[in-house]
């Protein structure tokens, strides 16, 4: 038994959490970041980015000295009896094609560590990678670097995580299922020992461990995302079919297609779009993946091009209320790419206020969260907004206010409040958070996925 159980390369969103839940379970974890303020940080028990419950965890797990950070790769490696692989795994920006350069890096990394290790060293897979890359990238660094065999004095496990930001905390603790896709059999049984541990009574028929090879289990990650982001364009197209026809309301469409139970309701609420770290790049390196291959993954590749629409079309709806956006001012609210995150990564509001500048609308917003990414964001798409401290800042003078991203603080206002403050009081519900018969009785009013009989 080493000092640490695991280890765990890399501590992002997905790498800190795996890590503070593991802890908090008793298992003596350590992990490692190049970025020592962020490792500092840890160690106190202050987590560098905002997740939903990870201050309290972390603080908890450090404080009990379940948790370490180092900025030495090596040592944690060399400390623990496992090492999971939980580095970004971003998208190319020429091919959108999948960039494994922290990947293999890690790999080689815990290979040359492992040349030193005596004992049997399990290697984990969590980033997201396409089909092949742990096999044929990561098990051929582990095996070149460390001179030792793969199955045998080295295990390898693909095993994806699927947890959304916001709820990843919940999503560690009970997932749906645990999947892992194994080398070998002794890798395979090894990773099932330790989550029949971590997770006790929840595995059985609620949460089954499924064993399948490293391949398959890389392509149910994708499988899942894609299939996530093709319920949502799915149901993005039938709320524009449904603003065709007068009086039709999306919310009630899927509400009665959401009942059927192969289908379910979850995943098909209609809105501006879908963002954030995972979907877009997932989606795209699929796509590029198949193409590499010789294969078109043409139903991938439309639910990309209908989410892109679907951003435009909030400003379109815009132009339906105010004409031409020439030196209109427009106030975008919700910047993030959705509510209980700071992720500006791939957010609708983006594509929106890209859109609106090019139709000559001057453009202001408002985050509860996300005032300094959104700044950074928009100074990376050299685009022009002016980011409030307020709502009220927000949509002070503006002629329409296009809600991008459903935060609890914008839900309970009224369309008094819109009127007692923009110059044109004229609301665009991009999220769906307001009742349409209420406030198209008292301002100017569209909704995605519904358009009213009396317009
Ligand atoms: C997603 C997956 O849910 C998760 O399993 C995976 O590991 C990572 O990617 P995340 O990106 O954190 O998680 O957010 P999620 O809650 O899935 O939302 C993604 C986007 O879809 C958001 O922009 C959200 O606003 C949008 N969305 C979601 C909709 O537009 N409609 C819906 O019904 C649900």
């Amino acid at each position: 038994m080493s000092e640490y159980k695991i280890s765990i390369v890399g501590t992002g969103f997905v790498g800190l959490v795996t890590a503070v839940c593991f802890a908090d379970r008793g298992i003596k974890t350590i992990c490692s970041t190049r970025n020592e303020k962020n490792a500092e940080m840890i160690n106190k028990g202050i987590p560098p980015f905002f997740e939903n419950g990870l201050e309290e965890l972390l603080k908890k797990v450090v404080d009990e000295g379940n948790l370490v950070c180092t900025t030495n790769r090596e040592e944690a490696i060399l400390k623990s009896d496992m090492t999971l692989i939980i580095v970004g795994t971003p998208f190319n920006h020429i091919d959108k094609s999948i960039n494994l350069d922290y990947m293999e890096q890690a790999a080689i990394d815990i290979g040359k560590a492992l040349v030193k290790k005596n004992s049997y060293h399990l290697v984990v897979v969590r980033s997201t990678v396409v089909p092949g890359t742990s096999r044929n990238m990561v098990g051929k660094q582990l095996q070149n670097h460390s001179g030792k065999e793969l199955g045998k004095e080295i295990g390898l496990i693909m095993q994806p995580e699927f947890l959304a930001e916001g709820r990843s905390i919940e999503d560690t603790f009970w997932p749906d299922r645990v999947v892992i896709g194994e080398y070998d059999k002794k890798s395979g049984d090894l990773l099932q020992e330790l989550y029949e541990e971590f997770y006790g009574d929840h595995i059985g028929e609620k949460c089954p461990i499924i064993r399948m090879n490293v391949e398959s289990a890389e392509l149910v990650k994708y499988g899942n995302n894609c299939f996530l982001a093709t319920k949502i364009s799915f149901i993005n197209e039938l709320s524009r079919i449904a603003e065709l026809v007068p009086g039709v309301d999306i919310g009630k469409v899927a509400y009665g297609v959401g009942l059927d139970y192969r289908i379910n309701h979850r995943f098909l609420g209609s809105g501006v779009g879908w963002g954030g770290s995972c979907f877009p790049k997932d989606l795209n390196a699929i796509v590029a993946f198949a193409r590499s291959q010789g294969l078109e993954a043409q139903l991938i590749q439309s639910v990309i091009d209908v989410n892109d629409r679907q951003a435009n079309h909030a400003v379109t709806l815009a132009e339906e209320l105010l004409g031409d956006l020439k030196g209109k001012t427009i106030a975008l609210l919700g910047l993030a790419f959705k509510p209980g995150t700071d992720d500006m990564r791939y957010a609708p509001s983006r594509r929106i206020t890209a859109e609106a500048v090019s139709k000559g609308a001057v453009v202001k917003g408002y985050d509860p969260k996300a005032k300094e990414s959104a700044q950074e964001a928009f100074e990376q798409d050299k685009t022009v907004i002016t980011i409030t401290d307020s709502v009220v800042d927000a949509i002070k003078d503006s002629d329409c206010a296009i809600i991008c991203a459903e935060w609890d603080e914008f839900k309970n206002l009224e369309p008094s409040f819109f009127k007692s403050h923009m110059r044109t009081p004229c609301v665009v519900d991009g999220r769906r958070i307001y009742d349409p018969i209420l406030f198209s009785s008292e301002l100017k009013f569209r909704i995605i996925g519904y358009k009213l009989k009396e317009d």
